[in-house]
């Protein structure tokens, strides 16, 4: 949600800016702008809509400096256009700011600086925090002024300020949303996301919340928000510009599907013996504490959430452990019960959703202790958490999530594979098959994927519908809301819903009218009689029935409209294999539909405010 970068150094500010804003494209946004030092004064270009429309008015009307910032906006306070666009100005024109996250507090800051006659030009909440460091400005040096506006502040922030009264430098400060800073040679940037860097370097420093950074073409000095110094290393990530672009591949979706057998293979590398599991030194201690916990509550969002209940399925068949799942945006605020007892597994790719985040922080001020199973290394919720179960997906640009759902998956096999040992739950002879069945799940994603023509042609088919129901039991209930999810968020021309079958009868099949298509998920489980069962009810509606079921099962043709099959596993993988079909079918009916699959309208790849 809204992109951030700042440069200073040698190259061309617009292009270098605007290379890396491109590359933070998939995190949502409707407006663009940049601020440029041009050795006399800022200069500002800002533009409603796509990147490429800043672009082309900065071709026709070029800006030149070696300092500056820039921003896509997602819109929260005010209409995206070009007036509420990123930066904002004070009254002189002297600074320049844009910002990430939501200032709560910004309507009696703005009615206060009004009443001192400063003059607001846009409706946004973050125009405040620009005037106000101008306030402080007129009695305090920069860095000072810029520190005590921030302290005035309450809410989510990650802010980069320039001034023409100080060209050598530009600030950053985070607090709720994410910033980090790469360090590449005679030249610095500042950053919402490790993509927008990596093409200029792969040294990174990550800011922690109430935390400013100075940077400079030296590097950065960090300190706390009361002054004091921080030190703290880079970080050098492996992830290289290549993994970030999409080689080919018509979206970046389309591309992250195709890679789930690499990130898959990467989340059990190093993890996954054939004989046992083992994770690293932290983690293995803190599995051995959670091993004897008697509770387990699971946090995400989305998809994470998703990943989450089927976790549940897994850990309490298999591992004998109870586990409630929660949305992270319910959890904190519904007054959970938690204490030292208490262990929560945050699931997120990015690491900074903001409600996640907030039940981290929540589960933690109450004693519980905190495993996260994420993707990006160093993000907020990583650091945060007690021990981290990195899924290794590489970057994932699209906004609907794939291959970081399906490594998440994963870790959650070796997770209650690990437990389940632990707890002596597991018998010798499923500990052996289960850990052979995951060392095949890479190859067995990568057959699905060869599905890919007979997938898209069932998706061409039922493209010109506006519904869609999807269908599971058991491990596959969640696939089923996984899949709706997808299709619903890529193409916001259909409304699509997932339910355990078993509730269709409960409300749901009212609606099934002749041709509406419902996506079943039929793969081998000792519930899949009763998913027949399901699939006639719909069919005695004449509804459509797209059915994925398991290779070599041929009597499930005679109950469906279209098959598509997928090769056989046993049920605790399936959810990881029938994600394919899943979103290879919701990407081909959106493809069908022109629809914009990598930035769906009003989504955010990272929803860092609440
Ligand atoms: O980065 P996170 O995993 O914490 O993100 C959580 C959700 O915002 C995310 O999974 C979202 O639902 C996806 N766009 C769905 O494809």
């Amino acid at each position: 949600m809204c992109g951030i970068v700042g440069y200073i150094g040698k190259a061309p500010v617009v292009s270098t800016v605007l290379d890396s804003l491109s590359r933070l494209e998939y995190r949502g946004y409707d407006s663009a702008g940049i601020a440029v030092f041009n050795g006399r004064g800022i200069q500002v270009r800002k533009r409603a809509g796509k990147l490429k429309e800043l672009a082309s008015s900065l071709k026709r009307q070029p800006l030149e400096g070696r300092l500056g910032v820039g921003h896509t906006r997602w819109a929260t306070h005010g209409e995206p256009s070009e007036l509420n666009a990123h930066p904002h100005r004070d009254c002189t024109g002297e600074l320049a700011l844009v910002h990430n996250g939501i200032i709560e507090n910004y309507a009696e800051l703005k009615s206060e600086l009004l009443g001192r006659g400063h003059r607001f030009r846009s409706q946004t909440d973050t125009e405040v925090i620009v005037h106000l460091i101008e306030e402080h400005a007129k009695q305090l040096p920069l860095p000072e002024a810029f520190r005590r506006a921030l302290k005035e502040l309450r809410g989510s922030y990650a802010v980069c300020l320039i001034a023409a009264s100080d060209p050598s430098r530009l600030y950053g400060a985070r607090c709720g949303s994410p910033l980090i800073v790469g360090l590449g040679r005679g030249e610095t940037l500042l950053a919402s996301d490790v993509p927008a860097v990596l093409s200029r370097t792969r040294r990174v420093l990550y800011l922690n919340d109430q935390e400013i950074a100075e940077i400079s073409v030296e590097g950065a000095r960090v300190t706390t928000l009361e002054g004091k110094p921080v030190v703290r290393k880079p970080v050098v990530v492996d992830w290289d510009v290549a993994s970030a672009q999409k080689d080919g591949h018509a979206h970046f979706m389309l591309k992250e599907i195709h890679e789930q057998p690499a990130a898959i293979e990467q989340t059990l590398t190093g993890r996954l013996g054939h004989a046992q599991i083992t994770f690293d030194r932290r983690t293995s201690a803190f599995l051995k504490e959670l091993s004897r916990t008697e509770r387990l509550i699971i946090l995400g969002c989305g998809t994470a959430y998703h990943a989450g209940l089927v976790g549940e399925y897994m850990l309490e068949e298999v591992a004998r452990l109870p586990v409630d799942v929660d949305l992270a945006s319910e959890f904190r605020y519904r007054g959970a019960m938690l204490d030292r007892d208490t262990t929560v597994v945050a699931i997120t790719q990015s690491g900074e959703t903001a409600d996640t985040l907030a039940g981290v922080k929540l589960a933690k001020e109450h004693g519980a202790k905190v495993l996260a199973i994420c993707n990006v290394m160093g993000s907020s919720i990583a650091r945060q958490a007690d021990a981290v179960l990195y899924t290794h997906a590489g970057p994932e640009i699209a906004v609907a999530s794939t291959k970081a759902y399906t490594s998440q998956l994963t870790a959650l096999c070796l997770l209650t594979l690990a437990l389940g040992k632990l707890r002596g739950a597991i018998p010798a002879a499923q500990w052996r098959r289960h850990l052979a069945g995951l060392q095949a799940v890479p190859g067995l994603v990568r057959n699905a994927l060869r599905a890919e023509p007979a997938i898209k042609q069932a998706a061409r088919r039922y493209a010109s519908a506006r519904n869609f129901y999807y269908l599971g039991r058991r491990y596959n209930y969640p696939s089923a809301l996984e899949g709706a999810l997808k299709l619903k968020e890529i193409c916001p021309l259909i409304h699509a819903e997932g339910y355990a079958a078993g509730e269709m009868k409960h409300g749901p099949i009212s609606l099934i009218r002749p041709g509406w298509p419902v996506v079943f998920l039929a793969t081998g489980s000792p519930v899949y009689e009763k998913i027949v069962s399901n699939i006639e009810e719909v069919r005695a509606r004449k509804g459509a029935c797209i059915v994925i079921a398991s290779e070599g099962d041929r009597a499930i043709r005679r109950h469906a409209d279209a098959v598509i099959s997928v090769p056989k596993t046993e049920e605790f993988f399936s959810p990881i294999v029938n994600a394919v079909p899943l979103q290879l079918f919701a990407y081909h009916v959106a493809r069908a539909n022109k629809c914009d699959i990598d930035q769906p309208p009003n989504l955010a790849k990272s929803v860092t405010v609440e």
